[in-house]
């Protein structure tokens, strides 16, 4: 993560719809974007997904979009996520073999974001994305796709476990993702240990009161709550590009008699394409989490927070001439 004053700025500036505009305006943030992002359209992320899945990795797609604060945007989220998975239902056709299960490690997933179901709305957000998620779990179900849903900042993380617990009484393989900089978190992954948990260090702007801040810490509570995920009875999703957690991650599987298909990886498009490739050569499921849409800026931001290098890329993209 990218330390000092610059991440909570990037992290700040990833909420400011004035930069936004701005940023958008570039000529040269496209080509930027699509190192991160699928494309705008469905068609683009079911062309990015195939060779992906061609090479023997998973995926994730998610539809981007957050903080909704109207629900006729929540709904044409929904109903977008409807269109997106009956798509993939017509795509599944085309793999093959064991890879077409629907199990916790089958190949297609979507992740969602809550906040943009409408969680947010000022009235009834909680019960609105609720309903919302529901509707996309079943159609998950129909199109033999797994869900996993998203963690935001702090203030939506009881909201959104709680909607995960209710689901989980209909759709049992329900993920959900937890986020280690968060102190609550080693105690949400003993509550949580016997489900689908995709464990991150964390990637918002949160306040020292509930989130570790310095990097060091964030990576022991990370290998905390790995230890705790790989000692329980479920699926865990080691959501990571960081080379230490990916050995410890495979240092507690043989610890606790896990074999590779008892947890995954997961990493970002375009983030570490060749670790992705070593990882499934050496027999371990890998996920790509695949965004798309043209709601790209926040998640391009929160990329470019993570990683001097990628800042610096982007600021020499912006040097004109
Ligand atoms: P970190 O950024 O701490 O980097 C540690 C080390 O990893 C680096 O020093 C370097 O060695 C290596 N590394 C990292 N990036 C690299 C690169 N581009 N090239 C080469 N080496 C690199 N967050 C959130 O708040 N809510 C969420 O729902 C999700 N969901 C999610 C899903 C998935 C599948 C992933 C992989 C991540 C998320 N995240 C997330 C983001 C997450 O919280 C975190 O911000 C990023 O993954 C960055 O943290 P890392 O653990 O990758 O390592």
């Amino acid at each position: 993560m990218t330390n000092g004053l610059l991440r909570p700025a990037m992290l700040a500036a990833a909420r400011s719809a004035r930069l936004e505009r701005t940023v958008r305006r570039m000529p040269s943030t496209r080509r930027l974007v699509d190192r991160f992002v699928a494309g705008d359209t469905e068609e683009q992320a079911i062309a990015a997904a195939t060779p992906l899945l061609e090479s023997g990795r998973r995926i994730s797609i998610d539809y981007l979009g957050e903080d909704t604060t109207d629900i006729g945007q929540a709904r044409a989220t929904v109903k977008h996520y409807l269109e997106l998975l009956s798509a993939l239902a017509h795509a599944q056709a085309a793999f093959s073999g064991d890879q077409t299960a629907v199990t916790p490690a089958g190949p297609l997933e979507v992740s969602l974001k809550l906040s943009a179901l409408g969680q947010a709305l000022p009235r009834d957000g909680h019960r609105i994305a609720l309903d919302h998620a529901a509707e996309i779990c079943a159609a998950a179900q129909a199109a033999a796709a797994m869900v996993t849903i998203d963690a935001e900042d702090h203030t939506t993380t009881d909201s959104t476990l709680s909607i995960v617990r209710e689901l989980r009484g209909e759709f049992p393989d329900l993920g959900t993702v937890l986020q280690a900089y968060l102190k609550r978190t080693e105690a949400d992954c003993q509550e949580l240990a016997g489900s689908r948990i995709r464990l991150c260090k964390g990637a918002y702007r949160e306040p020292a009161d509930v989130a570790y801040q310095r990097r060091a810490e964030v990576d022991e509570a990370y290998l905390r709550c790995l230890r705790i995920l790989m000692a329980g009875e479920g699926y865990p999703m080691v959501a990571t590009h960081d080379p230490r957690m990916i050995d410890a991650a495979q240092r507690y599987a043989r610890e606790t008699g896990r074999d590779t298909g008892d947890f995954e990886f997961q990493m970002l498009h375009g983030i570490r394409d060749d670790e992705q490739r070593r990882l499934v050569k050496a027999g371990h499921r890998l996920r790509v989490y695949l965004p798309y849409g043209d709601q790209w800026y926040g998640y391009f931001m929160r990329r470019l927070a993570e990683r001097p290098a990628n800042l610096v890329f982007f600021l020499r993209a912006l040097r004109p001439g």
